[in-house]
Order: C-alpha cells, then sequence, then structure tokens
C-alpha cells in the first residue's frame, strides 16, 4: 500500500467527470488500498479517487464504525434537507454549509463485485453525497451558502 498525494482545489483534473469501473482488476484494488492509508493518513472521513487523480467511480466512505469502499456509487433514493458544515481535503483549511439531503439511500459495489446498498442520514449521508459530487467534477465550495470562520 501506499499513501497517494491529495490533490489541491486548483488543480483541473478534480472538475473533470470520472468515468465507471467496468472490471474490478487488480489495478483498482490496489487503487482501493491506496486510497484506505492516505485517508487514515490525512484523518479524513471520505475520499473519492479523482482526488488522487485517478478519475475512476471509486469512493470511501468512513460511517464512524467501519471504512466503506464503493465502486460506481449512485445515490438512489434521497429525502429531507440538511445544513451540513463541511470541509474537504482537497481544499484544506475551509469549512462551509451546504444544502445536503438529509437521508440518502446509496448503491454500490464493493470489491468483491457484490452491489451494496447503503442507508445513511445527517453527517454519513453528507460524506456519500460529498463525495459522489467528487466524480462529476463538483467540489464542496461549488455549492457553500456561508463560509465558516474559526
Ligand atoms: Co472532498
Amino acid at each position: 500500500m501506499a499513501i497517494r498525494t491529495i490533490l489541491q482545489e486548483n488543480e483541473p483534473l478534480l472538475r473533470k467527470k470520472s468515468r465507471e469501473v467496468l472490471e474490478i482488476d487488480a489495478k483498482i484494488l490496489t487503487l482501493l488500498d491506496d486510497m484506505k492509508e492516505t485517508l487514515a493518513g490525512a484523518e479524513g472521513v471520505g475520499l473519492a479517487a479523482p482526488q488522487v487523480g485517478i478519475l475512476r467511480r471509486v469512493i470511501l466512505v468512513d460511517t464512524g464504525k467501519e471504512v466503506l469502499e464503493l465502486i460506481n456509487p449512485k445515490i438512489v433514493r434521497q429525502s429531507g434537507t440538511q445544513d451540513s458544515c463541511e470541509g474537504c481535503l482537497s481544499v484544506p483549511g475551509v469549512r462551509g454549509h451546504v444544502a445536503r439531503p438529509k437521508k440518502v439511500t446509496v448503491q454500490g459495489y464493493n470489491r468483491d463485485g457484490d452491489l451494496m446498498e447503503y442507508e445513511a442520514q445527517d453527517f454519513v449521508a453528507t460524506i456519500f453525497s460529498h463525495e459522489i459530487d467528487h466524480l462529476d467534477g463538483i467540489l464542496f465550495t461549488d455549492k457553500v451558502t456561508k463560509y465558516e470562520r474559526d
């Protein structure tokens, strides 16, 4: 495993749309392992593959109990709204408020190729939404309603 460099917000690659994973091959498994180590090293709660320079639809979400790995994740249901205060490893030192769904149901494949479904609310729902946005080139700063100052 290896820690990969986390791209910062001015990097044009972060604005590109990531491609679906068609085959979970050795490269994808290494990517997942490296992303896990990178996320732990950065003390983050979520990470998307484009943040380490790979334009593939792969995210990690730390639920507080475990770090979920999702390949080709999709929000299949959402309800409610919440005022989420969030930050991003690609935009260090910045926090801001974003309107996010209160609850989401997300489907995605795990590393074994099984289609998984997760329900999340509150902060974990925000992490799913935030990371899936990265796969479409969207940063949370695009959606901030108000910045939080320390
Ligand atoms: Co982020």
